[in-house]
């Protein structure tokens, strides 16, 4: 197996220290034929192991679902919920949906106090921020329909890594402590998580018994395990105790959707990424086609950094308006991917009309990266883009009793009031209230881009239900409404086979899409390889607030003037999501994985 640490070690005995190092900050890992790339190094290793073992790409990513669980535990879960685009290699591509749902007895004002005005955190910690969770139903559904060799074999690396334990690492340990105010307010999860007070330090071996049951139970009989029976009272009796609302009949009702993926087209590559409930595919193909044609100079330029924040800002203004689950509210997603729609957007932008943010967002409750996002390309040329959360890093902080694992606070992305921000300051609408069973809305953008063959037939907007147009809410914010009449086409459904070329996503709240965005540009346009594209500095524009949020390393002081003199409000932080990216060369076929040096992950392949 090849990963980034043998390949630093090899590099470090081959050459002097210095030349090492800064060589290797710019290689992404190479693989003859299966690559994953994860947050954390056991959970891709085990990725590699079950191709090893002849699982193909779909197997493998099931494998790291389970097993990031295990030691990724502030976003890797089995209470959480995501999104998992499977491209295959015979041509189809399909999205397994498995957001978590609004639990029956959600109400549209159920985070407002009698003034009407959202509770404080009501949303983010504690029982009546969970959603019902995805995350099993949609493991094994993609097992089911697209895996080898079945869940009780791609589930052994992480039932071993939850009963032997592993050796903890100094960044979970630095993340369980800060969270410990959190996890402390839940029995469970002091017990577990904070060993009752005497946490976790690096290299301690870290063993997760109740944990380890769970996943048996699970491998041995399948998803019914968890939505029904022992594992299902256990969660909803921590529901009942924290004063939640999930009941047993909530889970049994829950399923996994395999949806047909949204796809776009963008300077001869296919874009196969998410769909509504996820805004993050709409949102991209919309910036993408604002972008097609124009010229975006050199990369973190003023100009190109001009551009494509215009393109983030009206698209982002679009998701606030227009989306939310699209079982439950009409969405107008073959007008938002229109080229024609696009078009308009980009005569906007080139008379330098300034945009009027109408309301105030909350700059001060950006996030981290308490998501996750994996890549996982096989032999075969499958892939996998799979992002999956627990929403805020350790979710709602509960474990359920007995039963090993936390539940998420996905209720927050829904709009607890239309027009008030979110805890990543997202402003949303009508479209993303609350309802019984509904999907609250996400930014999660799993995107897989394939080579086009040339003549091939072009197509799209693509959108499972097959719907022409969707009913355009009243509030539209003054922006130039999305094409009604535009064609709606099922994407692959047409295409010949394209190759794979980049499989990537990343979590980081409101900011994924742009992530996503940015780093895609910098290997189709901007001509970087994927670690030099994935570890590029980045922006990110979300129309409210109306501030310029820059990764505080990489822009040159040149560039931030002219940003501030062209009337942009320009703050500064850290560091935006953390990217996991494979790239395929079309000529070679060698797959390269690049990790985002922003976390702590791993790209191992063979
Ligand atoms: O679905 C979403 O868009 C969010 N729940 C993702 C959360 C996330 O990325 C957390 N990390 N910052």
């Amino acid at each position: 197996m090849i990963h980034r640490r043998t390949a630093l070690l090899l590099l470090f005995i081959c050459f002097p220290p210095a030349l090492a190092t800064e060589a290797l900050a710019l290689k992404p890992v190479a693989a003859r034929h299966g690559l994953v790339v994860s947050s954390e190094s056991h959970a891709s290793e085990a990725g590699v192991e079950i191709m090893q073992a002849g699982g193909n790409a779909v197997d493998a990513a099931v494998a790291v679902g389970f097993a990031l669980a295990v030691t990724h535990p502030y976003a890797g879960n089995l209470g959480g919920g995501g999104f998992m685009l499977i491209s295959l290699a015979r041509g189809e591509a399909k999205l397994v949906d498995y957001r978590e749902e609004a639990p029956g007895a959600a109400s549209r004002n159920m985070y407002l106090d009698s003034k009407g005005d959202p509770v404080p955190q009501a949303s983010v910690v504690g029982a009546l921020s969970v959603g019902v969770p995805g995350t099993v139903a949609g493991l094994a559904l993609a097992e089911e329909k697209y895996g080898r060799l079945g869940l009780s074999r791609v589930m052994e690396p992480a039932i071993r890594l939850a009963e032997d334990g592993f050796s903890v690492s100094y960044w979970l340990s630095e993340s369980v402590k800060d969270a410990r105010e959190l996890l402390e307010r839940f029995d469970e999860s002091r017990r577990v998580f904070l060993r009752g007070g005497k946490l976790y330090e690096p290299g301690e071996v870290f063993k997760q018994p109740e944990l380890g049951k769970t996943l048996r139970l699970i491998a041995q009989n399948g998803p019914d395990a968890f939505y029904q029976g022992r594992t299902a009272e256990a969660l909803a009796g921590t529901m009942a105790k924290y004063h939640g609302i999930i009941t047993t009949s909530d889970l049994m009702h829950y399923h996994a959707k395999v949806r047909q993926p949204l796809v776009g087209h963008f300077r001869g590559y296919t874009i196969v990424t998410a769909p509504p409930p996820s805004s993050g595919g709409v949102a991209l193909v919309e910036m993408l086609n604002i972008l097609e044609p124009l010229d975006l100079g050199a990369p973190d330029s003023f100009h190109s950094i001009h551009l494509i924040t215009e393109a983030m800002r009206r698209a982002y203004a679009d998701r606030a308006s227009y989306l939310g689950d699209a079982d439950f509210v009409r969405i107008p997603v073959a007008g938002l991917t229109s080229a024609r729609y696009a078009a308009d957007l980009r005569r906007q932008i080139l008379a330098g009309k300034a945009d009027q943010p109408t309301q105030a967002g909350n700059p001060a409750s950006y996030e981290s990266s308490q998501t996750t996002h994996y890549s996982v390309v096989d032999a075969e040329g499958n892939a996998v883009s799979n992002t999956y959360t627990l929403n805020g890093g350790y979710g709602s902080g509960i474990t359920v009793e007995g039963a090993g694992f936390l539940l998420n606070n996905e209720m927050d992305d829904f709009a607890a009031k239309p027009g008030s921000p979110n805890m990543f300051g997202l402003v949303q609408g009508e479209a993303n209230s609350v309802a019984p069973r509904k999907r609250p809305l996400s930014s999660m953008t799993p995107t897989v881009v394939l080579q086009e063959d040339s003549g091939q037939v072009r197509s799209r907007g693509s959108f499972d239900r097959g719907e022409t147009d969707n009913r355009v809410p009243e509030e539209t914010a003054g922006q130039t409404k999305p094409d009604p009449k535009a064609p709606e086409v099922a994407g692959t459904r047409e295409s010949p086979l394209p190759r794979v070329r980049l499989v990537l996503g990343s979590p980081g709240g409101g900011t994924i899409i742009n992530t996503v965005l940015q780093v895609l540009l910098n290997v189709l346009v901007f001509k970087m390889d994927v670690q030099q594209g994935v570890d590029a500095p980045r922006f990110h524009n979300q129309w409210l607030p109306d501030t310029l949020l820059l990764e505080d390393r990489g822009f040159s002081g040149d560039t931030l003037g002219m940003l501030k003199a062209a009337g942009y409000k320009l703050t500064v932080r850290g560091s935006i999501g953390e990217c996991q990216a494979i790239e395929i060369n079309p000529e070679t076929g060698w797959r390269f994985g690049a990790a985002d040096p922003r976390g702590d992950g791993e790209a191992a392949g063979y």
